[in-house]
């Protein structure tokens, strides 16, 4: 069974149709790279998939867990949105760090809040059912998670110290640190300057390797080509071309695929 479905999404602003029926799944440990020019609705997916957006018809399902069926979303509590949240991390282009906290303390603020939560409600966290062995665990997870993006020495300092790659590796271990069961990047290095990129796409690289599920919306075409394990091409709001990288990227069937690597192809190199 596969770890993602989304089926048939439609989601529509006003009378402009963004997505047109949508539907892929991802296994577990996969890697999805959608690459698409702007205004293809690459954002709106992914905003969607992370219930950062209520699609208007459709089906997201984590597991044998149905997240969304289509049903007024007016109607769900929203304990039940940000339950549904958590399966999801999500990375921003604008790593949007809390400004006013450490390094340290982005990444234990929202599993300490979750696991206050969980505890008040009767259940466990991360299998611990006291608040205070629950945080030692969380605390332990950060450590590690700072020492996975390379990052154990800036720990104590203000997100306004750090280069944009370093903020960056902080928002994919702050995302980590929730355990998602599927990672979302939307253009994650695509607001660094381009000596930056590289320390952002090893880590994300690094993460394939430790078996994370991930969607990495992405312009940068070699990446998603040496990473990925499937590739969606997608334009004006439907998917046009999907497969593996080999595939999509090597040797692109649909003649907007076509032009849109060969832009690609003219300026890199
Ligand atoms: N909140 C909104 N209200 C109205 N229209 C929107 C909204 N969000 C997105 N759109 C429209 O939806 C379309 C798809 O936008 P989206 O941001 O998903 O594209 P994208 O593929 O991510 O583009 P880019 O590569 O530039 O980031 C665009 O026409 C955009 O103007
Ligand atoms: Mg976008």
């Amino acid at each position: 069974m596969a770890l993602l479905e989304v089926k048939n999404i439609k989601k529509h602003f006003g009378k402009t149709e963004v997505l047109k029926d949508i539907s892929f799944s991802l296994d577990k440990g996969e890697v999805l790279a959608i690459i698409g020019s702007s205004g293809s609705g690459k954002t709106t997916l992914l905003r969607c998939i992370n219930f950062l957006e209520t699609p208007q018809a459709g089906v997201i399902a984590v597991g044998d867990e149905v997240l969304f069926d289509g049903s007024d979303p007016a109607k769900k509590k929203d304990k039940e949105i940000r339950k549904n949240r958590l399966h999801f991390g999500m990375v921003f282009q604008q790593f949007n760090l809390f400004p006013q906290y450490t390094v340290y303390e982005n990444l234990i603020l929202a599993p300490k809040l979750l696991a206050k939560e969980k505890l008040k409600a009767g259940e466990t966290y991360m299998g611990e059912s006291s608040y205070r062995a629950a945080v030692d665990k969380i605390k332990e997870e950060a450590e590690q998670l700072l020492e996975k993006v390379g990052l154990t020495e800036k720990r104590d300092e203000y997100p306004c110290n750090l280069s944009g790659g370093q903020q960056q590796r902080v928002a994919i271990a702050r995302a980590l640190a929730l355990n998602p069961d599927v990672l979302c990047f939307d253009e994650p290095t695509s607001a660094l300057d381009p000596e930056l990129t590289g320390e952002v796409l090893n880590v994300i690289k690094g993460l394939k390797s430790s078996d994370s599920t991930m969607i990495v919306v992405t312009h940068e075409i070699s990446f998603a080509r040496d990473v990925a394990d499937k590739v969606i091409f997608m334009a004006d709001g439907v998917i046009e071309e999907e497969g593996t990288p080999q595939q999509v990227i090597e040797n692109p069937q649909s003649p907007r695929t076509q032009a849109f690597l060969s832009r690609f192809n003219r300026f890199s190199d």
